[in-house]
């Protein structure tokens, strides 16, 4: 059996901090699970007892130190957690603090805020929050614009993962309709690079393995997009392999949604080797 993994799998750029971030910063809590995988969480917890708390409120004089995760907090809880006294390690992805930061200096300058993403998604709502003043508008497209009359100094930003098409459809309705736009480019390409990779990958592979939580949105999309192209199986851990998947296949592919430790990949590698 040849396996190959993806040219572009697992951990982006900002989760592989924020777990490195964890294993230097012992004996703290995450605000909320670092990442969604529960086997990561668990090694966090044994080998560096990173646990988690899921709100502020639940953190007592016992902890010391807290993390704040990849997605960011909004700014009031910040302020909140900063009275509690704790240490604060900062694990926000650089490429979110971005738009937290053009979010607060345009509106600083008058700027009505746009912001293209999902109101309740954590990362969003902590964008927001940067804004200094309630003229911040969060829309999922630009239908949502039309009944909204804006100032005309406007400045547009994107949640992290969002598709760059649609953002390309809002910004192009507010430069028509307004006198000034200021438009930022805050969209993380990292999710979409796993999407490319498996495609191509599952393309030329009798099977494609992708490895991740069941749960996991931005997995079933990898699982979603090799299934079209070759037959694919979705596991959680090696446990799940069956030998019988392999028979009279040659070319085995491998990726992993975004909360999938490396360790992980190879512990699933080392026993599709050991039964095929
Ligand atoms: Fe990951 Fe940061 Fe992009 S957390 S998906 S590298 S915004």
């Amino acid at each position: 059996m040849i396996i190959e993994k993806a040219k572009s799998y697992g951990f982006c750029f900002g989760v592989k901090r924020a777990v490195e971030i964890a294993e230097n910063s012992k004996n703290a809590v995450t605000l909320g699970p670092l990442i969604h995988n529960p086997l990561e969480i668990e090694r966090l917890k044994k080998e560096f007892n990173v646990g988690y708390v899921d709100d502020i409120d639940f953190i007592d004089e016992n902890i010391k130190r807290v993390i704040i995760r990849t997605h960011g907090i909004p700014k009031d809880k910040l302020k909140l957690l900063k009275e509690k006294r704790v240490e604060i390690v900062d694990a926000t992805c650089p490429f979110v603090k971005k738009p937290q930061e053009i979010v607060e200096n345009m509106s600083k300058e008058g700027y009505d805020i746009v912001i293209f993403g999902d109101e309740n998604h954590p990362e969003v709502k902590g964008v927001k929050s940067y804004c200094v003043h309630n003229r911040v508008f969060v829309v999922l497209k630009k239908e949502e614009l039309f009944s909204i009359k804006l100032k005309e100094k406007i400045a547009v930003v994107a949640q992290t993962t969002r598709k760059i098409e649609t953002y390309l459809n809002i910004v192009s309705y507010l430069v028509k309709s307004y006198k000034e736009v200021r438009v930022f480019n805050t969209i993380c390409n990292a999710t979409f690079e796993n999407q490319n990779a498996v495609k191509e990958l599952s393309e030329k592979s009798d099977i494609t393995i992708i490895i991740g939580g069941k749960n996991s949105s931005n997995t079933k999309q990898l699982y979603n997009i090799a299934k079209d192209n070759c037959e694919a199986y979705l596991v959680e851990n090696e446990n799940e392999i069956d030998a019988n998947w392999f028979r009279g296949k040659k070319y085995c592919g491998i990726s992993a949604g975004a909360s999938t430790p490396e360790w992980l990949v190879e512990r699933i590698i080392k026993k599709i080797k050991d039964v095929t």
